[in-house]
C-alpha cells in the first residue's frame, strides 16, 4: 500500500505522446502516483521528461511491455489501479521495412498488458481502467469527402494500421469476454514538442534548418488532420476520468492540410524565422517515391467527445505550428541527441533509395 490515492501506469511515456500525457497526469494529480513503463527504443528519451523526473508522484521503470515477467513485476510491485498504454513502434515507414517487429510490440506487447490486467484485477474489479491509446489509421484512407466516426469499419491498409487495429481488437475481445474494464480513443495525427524527426513535421523542420532536400511523398496532395499534441493529452485525462467504459472516442483536429501545403506554410514561417529571403526554404522541396500504400486522406469526426465530454482542441495550428518550429530552433541539443548513431542508417535507407 502507499499513500497515493490512484496508481497509473502509463506505457511509453518517454515518446512523443506519452511525454505529455505523463507531464500532464504528474503534475495535474498529485494525489496520483505515475510509473512510466517504457522500453527506451529509439524513439523513447528521458530527456523528454527532465522537467518532471524528480516529483514525488513519478517513477520511471524501464521495461519491455512484451516481455511478461517485467508485465506481472511491475503489477506485483506497484498493483496499479489504470493503465494508458500508448508504447509503440509509431512509424508507418518503419513498418514498411519491418512489419514483425510491429505485430511484436503492437500486438503482442498490448495482449501482454491486457492479460497482466485479467490477472492481477481478477479479485477486485472495482474502479480499475485499461486505456487503449490508437490511432485513426485503423480506418483506412478516406476520398475527397468524409469523416471517420466510431461507428466506421475497420480497414487498415499498412502493416502499423493493421498491428494497432488487432491491438484495438484485443481490447474489445478482453472486455467482452472477461469483463475487463477498457477504453480506446482513436486519434488524428499529432504534433508539437518532443515529436521524434522521422515524421512529416519535425523531418521537415530539421532539414529547413540543415538546408537539406525536403523530400514529399508523391505529389503531396495527401491529407492529414494535425492534433497539437497537448490538445490530445487534455482529451485522454478527460476520457480517462469520464469516458464510458468499453466505448470507442475519436480525438481530432478539425484541422485538414495536403501535405505539400503544409511544407509550403512551414518553409514560408521559417524563411522568416532564419531570416531567409523569402522562397529560400521552400526551393528545398524534393518530390520522392511515394510512399507503399499510402492512405490518401484522414479526417475525424471529433464530435461524440466534444458532445459528451466537452472537450476541444484548444489551439490555432498556425500558432501551435509557430510554437512547434520554435521549441525546434531552440532545442538544437535534443535534436543532436535523437538523431545520432542509428537514425542516421535509418534516414539513409528510408530516402536514399527514393
Ligand atoms: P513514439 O514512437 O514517439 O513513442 C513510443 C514509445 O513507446 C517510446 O518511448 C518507446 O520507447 C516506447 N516503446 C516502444 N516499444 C516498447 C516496448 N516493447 N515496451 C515498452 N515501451 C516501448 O510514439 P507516439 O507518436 O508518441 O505514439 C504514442 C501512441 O499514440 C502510439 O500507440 C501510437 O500508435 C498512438 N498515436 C500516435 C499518433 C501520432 O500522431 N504520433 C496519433 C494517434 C495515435
Ligand atoms: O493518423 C495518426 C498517425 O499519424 C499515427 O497513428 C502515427 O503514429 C503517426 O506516425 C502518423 O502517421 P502518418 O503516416 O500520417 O505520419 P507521417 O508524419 O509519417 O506522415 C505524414 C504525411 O506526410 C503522410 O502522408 C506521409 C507524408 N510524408 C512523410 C514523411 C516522413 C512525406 O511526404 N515525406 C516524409 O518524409
Amino acid at each position: 500500500m502507499n499513500h497515493f490515492s490512484k496508481t497509473v501506469m502509463i506505457t511509453g511515456g518517454a515518446g512523443f505522446i506519452g511525454s505529455h500525457v505523463v507531464r500532464l497526469f504528474v503534475n495535474k494529480y498529485p494525489s496520483y502516483l505515475i510509473v512510466n513503463a517504457d522500453a527506451l527504443t529509439y524513439a523513447g528519451n528521458l530527456e523528454n521528461l527532465k522537467d518532471i523526473e524528480h516529483a514525488p508522484n513519478y517513477r520511471f521503470e524501464k521495461s519491455d511491455i512484451t516481455n511478461e515477467k517485467d508485465i506481472a513485476d511491475l503489477f506485483s510491485q506497484y498493483s496499479f489501479d489504470a493503465v494508458i498504454h500508448l508504447a509503440a513502434e509509431s512509424h508507418v515507414d518503419r513498418s514498411i521495412i519491418d512489419p514483425l517487429a510491429f505485430v511484436k510490440t503492437n500486438v503482442m506487447g498490448t495482449a501482454v498488458l491486457l492479460n497482466a490486467c485479467r490477472k492481477f484485477w481478477k479479485k477486485d474489479i472495482t474502479n480499475k481502467l485499461f486505456y487503449h491509446v490508437s490511432t485513426d489509421e485503423v480506418y483506412g484512407s478516406l476520398g475527397e469527402e468524409g469523416f471517420f466516426t466510431e461507428e466506421t469499419a475497420y480497414d487498415p491498409r499498412s502493416p502499423y494500421s493493421a498491428s494497432k487495429a488487432a491491438s484495438d481488437h484485443f481490447v474489445m475481445a478482453y472486455y467482452h469476454t472477461y469483463d475487463l474494464p477498457v477504453v480506446i480513443s482513436n486519434c488524428s495525427n499529432n504534433y508539437g514538442s518532443h515529436h521524434f524527426p522521422e515524421k512529416l513535421i519535425p523531418l521537415m523542420i530539421n532539414n529547413i534548418i540543415n538546408n537539406k532536400p525536403l523530400p514529399v511523398y508523391g505529389k503531396g496532395e495527401n491529407v492529414r488532420d494535425w492534433l497539437w499534441v497537448e490538445d490530445h493529452a487534455r482529451a485522454i485525462d478527460v476520457i480517462f476520468h469520464q469516458g464510458k467504459t468499453g466505448e470507442k472516442y475519436n480525438i481530432g483536429g478539425f484541422n485538414e492540410w495536403k501535405n505539400i501545403d503544409l511544407v509550403h506554410l512551414m518553409c514560408e514561417i521559417m524563411d522568416k524565422k532564419l531570416n531567409r529571403s523569402p522562397g529560400i526554404s521552400a526551393a528545398l522541396i524534393t518530390y520522392v517515391k511515394d510512399r507503399a500504400g499510402h492512405d490518401l486522406r484522414y479526417a475525424i469526426d471529433a464530435g461524440k467527445l466534444t458532445k459528451e465530454l466537452g472537450w476541444k482542441p484548444s489551439l490555432q495550428f498556425e500558432e501551435g505550428l509557430e510554437k512547434t518550429i520554435d521549441w525546434y530552433l531552440q532545442n538544437h541539443n535534443w535534436v543532436k541527441h535523437v538523431t545520432s548513431g542509428d537514425y542516421q542508417n535509418y534516414y539513409t535507407e528510408q530516402y536514399a533509395k527514393r
